[in-house]
């Protein structure tokens, strides 16, 4: 019967599989025996694993594919991918290689600003606030010098701190706006230890601050953080060849299949509804390579999703057109993302990734990570506007109903062989290996 537990975090982690087994389980021998089969038998580097969040108890396996044949800025690529959804690798692959017969892809950097807010309410006078912040400046900069010196050494830092007044939208609330440039690393760590220096001397400069009232000098800081909102740290990625160039054999008609795309793309422009699964499209190949690169794929989901959206309405992340005979198709994203620190570090697949990427620089990854999101919309679209998407996702999760349903090397043969030819669905597969089984 399921019960809460007190002081689960203090016990060892054979008793908290025990605990979860007995407790979720008609069956705990056999639940701590496959949890147990999950471990690593290296026990440094499960320790490694065991210790990067509380409470493990075992690992949780995602496959780690490769995408080769990435042509950027005319330099080749093998994409490593970290995702479960059967095709994805596949169209990855497949697009890389259509492209790379086309001129590759493009990429230019359009900004690498980070942003983090000390959110804060003042009661009182707003020129005097203002003044303060302006006063306050060199020593908002010198309080934080311990934190930031090594990343100026870099080339990085605190670019600017502005005072915003947001008392429109609640009474009494400032914010100090804070950009960061935090070169290869994501930066997360460095802006909250800035921010929350800043607090401090926000708050004690205030006390001592001689033009303000009493009530003044009692700056109420909310929260200092960081925001995964990126509008200026952003990518472009792209593609373009004469429409003609579009002709392979998939794409017969090459005129007409661009007009259809760059429709489909204009659809995603102005529809929500399709345009959150246009954009879960480019997710695919962006969650992939920021998971395979130990980067933090929420804070990226977050922010792309928040820039699909400034215009004030949901759409699409990537653009297409046809002009003088040209096909062209893009991408802006916005991708905070490192190199050095956090799991890059630490985690040992996430160093083979790196290293498999000839150890990029942020501004690098970011470009691969939007070249990743772009082909594998690109591969989408195509897929959908000629020959629908479930003929090759049907294909590739062939595999999965086979292990569902426990098929046999023989079987596997037989299956594959007879769907190279026949409309994969999951009860045509079923059907198959019932005949087969009789
Ligand atoms: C499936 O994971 C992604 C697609 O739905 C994207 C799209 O519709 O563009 C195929």
């Amino acid at each position: 019967m399921a019960s809460n537990i007190n002081g689960f975090s203090k016990l060892s982690k054979g008793d908290k599989i025990n605990w979860i087994a007995k407790t979720y389980f008609s069956n705990p021998q056999d639940v701590i025996e496959l949890i147990e089969q999950y471990w690593n038998s290296d026990e440094e580097l499960q320790k490694l694993h065991d210790e990067f969040i509380e409470n493990t108890i075992t690992n949780f396996y995602l496959p780690f594919g490769v995408a080769p044949n990435f042509l950027i800025n005319e330099k080749w690529y093998t994409i490593p991918m970290v995702i479960e959804e059967s095709s994805v690798v596949a169209a990855a692959s497949k697009a890389a290689k259509f492209w790379s017969e086309r001129g590759g892809f493009k990429t230019t950097i359009l900004g690498t600003e980070k942003i983090g807010q000390v959110h804060f309410i003042y009661k009182g006078d707003k020129s005097k606030l203002t003044t303060f912040i302006y006063d306050t400046q060199k020593t908002f900069l010198d309080d934080t010098l311990s934190i930031t010196q090594n990343m100026q050494k870099r080339g990085g830092g605190i670019k600017n701190i502005v005072l915003r007044d947001k008392t429109a939208d609640i009474p009494n609330y400032y914010q100090l706006h804070v950009t960061f440039e935090t070169i290869d690393s994501m930066g997360a760590n460095f802006i909250n230890s800035c921010l929350e220096q800043i607090a401090t001397t926000l708050k004690e400069k205030a006390i001592n601050y001689k033009a303000f009232s009493q009530e003044e000098k009692e700056i109420n800081v909310v929260m200092s953080i960081l925001s995964n909102y990126v509008p200026n740290c952003v990518v472009r990625a792209e593609v373009s060849c004469p429409v003609e160039d579009l002709e392979s054999s998939d794409i017969k008609n090459p005129q007409l299949f661009a007009e259809k795309f760059v429709q489909a793309v204009r659809i995603a422009e102005v529809e929500p509804f399709r345009a959150v699964t246009h954009n879960k499209g480019v997710m695919n190949g962006v969650d992939a390579v920021v998971l395979a690169t130990g980067n933090d794929f929420r804070a990226i989901e977050a922010g792309v999703h928040a820039f699909a959206s400034r215009n004030g309405q949901y759409s699409s992340l990537s653009h297409a057109e046809i002009k003088d005979g040209i096909f062209r198709f893009w991408i802006d994203l916005p991708l905070a993302l490192g190199t050095v620190g956090g799991l890059t570090s630490l985690h040992p697949m996430v160093k083979i990734a790196l290293q498999m990427l000839q150890r990029p620089s942020a501004t690098e990854l970011m470009e691969v990570v939007a070249v990743a999101g772009l082909a594998q919309n690109f591969a989408a679209v195509k897929s959908l506007t000629t020959t629908g998407i479930q003929q090759g996702h049907m294909k590739m999760h062939l595999m999965n109903i086979l292990n569902q349903f426990k098929a046999t090397d023989e079987e596997r043969i037989k299956v594959v062989a007879h769907f190279e030819k026949n409309v994969v669905s999951h009860s045509a597969v079923v059907e198959l290996l019932e005949s087969l089984r009789k």
